[in-house]
């Protein structure tokens, strides 16, 4: 069994081989995620949400994310663990240094960061560094009130060029992998076709080369609701194993997302 690293990743996006991945916080789920196949795990600031049950991802710290890290590493042999960096411990080059290798010394084989063009130097340090960085376009959750809400974005054609140009700022200045999350699927198909790196998608259609879900969504039991890009898998199979199955069986054929899980 090899790991799986960004050359991996790379690989599957050239042979059209669609990879999935999810989000873990603990040890347990890391490991069965991990041991069922799935490619890629995030620990993702949604854990501001998830476990902490906040309203947004704005309270989650360097610690809680480490922590977090620290633990899904104990349950991963071979997938991309990937360290999500919360609200405002990247908002310098300096800052983004420091709080990014508290996460790769957790456990990490990248960070994630939330954000385009005012990011391009940060995502060059870090990589320059020795800090694989995925970008995150489209809806990002941590300027959740300077868009007024979880709103859809890139519907409007300014903004979609704009979302467009900044994948490929970023990937230009470094960045390894891209998630883009809440925009229409036209617009993830474009951004997929024109980067080289893979693009993992969350309510962005089927083109993307990747999937992500938030592990809670998956299984059904999100408190509040579960969004319409989400699926409960829990709900169809009934045992936890055979949902993360079925959820990847379901992403390597393009059947998940459906048309009901896509945003135009
Ligand atoms: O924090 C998170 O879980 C994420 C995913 C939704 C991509 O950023």
């Amino acid at each position: 069994m090899s790991k799986i690293t960004s050359s991996t990743l790379l690989k599957f996006k050239q042979e059209g081989k669609k990879f999935t991945s999810l989000t873990a916080y603990d040890a347990s789920f890391a490991s069965a995620f991990d041991s069922e196949g799935v490619d890629v795990l995030l620990v993702g600031d949604s854990m501001g949400m998830v476990l902490q049950g906040h309203d947004d991802t704005l309270p989650v710290s360097v610690e809680d994310i480490a922590y977090h890290t620290r633990c899904v590493r104990r349950g991963v042999k071979r997938a991309l663990l990937i360290a999500d960096m919360p609200f405002m411990s990247y908002a310098t080059p300096e800052q983004a240094m420091t709080n990014a290798a508290i996460l790769m010394q957790a456990g990490a084989n990248m960070v994630k960061v939330e954000g385009g063009h005012w990011l391009l130097e940060t995502v060059t340090k870090l990589t320059e560094r020795g800090i694989p960085v995925c970008a995150h376009l489209g809806l990002t959750p941590q300027s959740v009130h300077v868009f007024g809400g979880f709103k859809i974005q890139g519907r409007d054609a300014n903004n979609a060029q704009r979302i467009l140009d900044e994948a490929k700022a970023i990937e230009a200045a470094g960045a390894q992998l891209l998630v883009v999350e809440c925009i229409p699927a036209p617009l993830a198909k474009a951004i997929s076709e024109a980067l080289t790196i893979p693009v993992i998608g969350i309510g962005a259609g089927a083109d993307t080369d990747g999937q992500i879900l938030v592990m809670h969504d998956l299984l059904g039991i999100s408190s509040g609701y579960i969004p319409r890009f989400s699926k409960n898998y829990l709900k169809q199979t009934g045992e936890i194993r055979e949902a993360i199955r079925a959820y990847i069986d379901e992403v390597e054929k393009g059947i998940f997302p459906g048309s009901e899980h896509t945003f135009s």
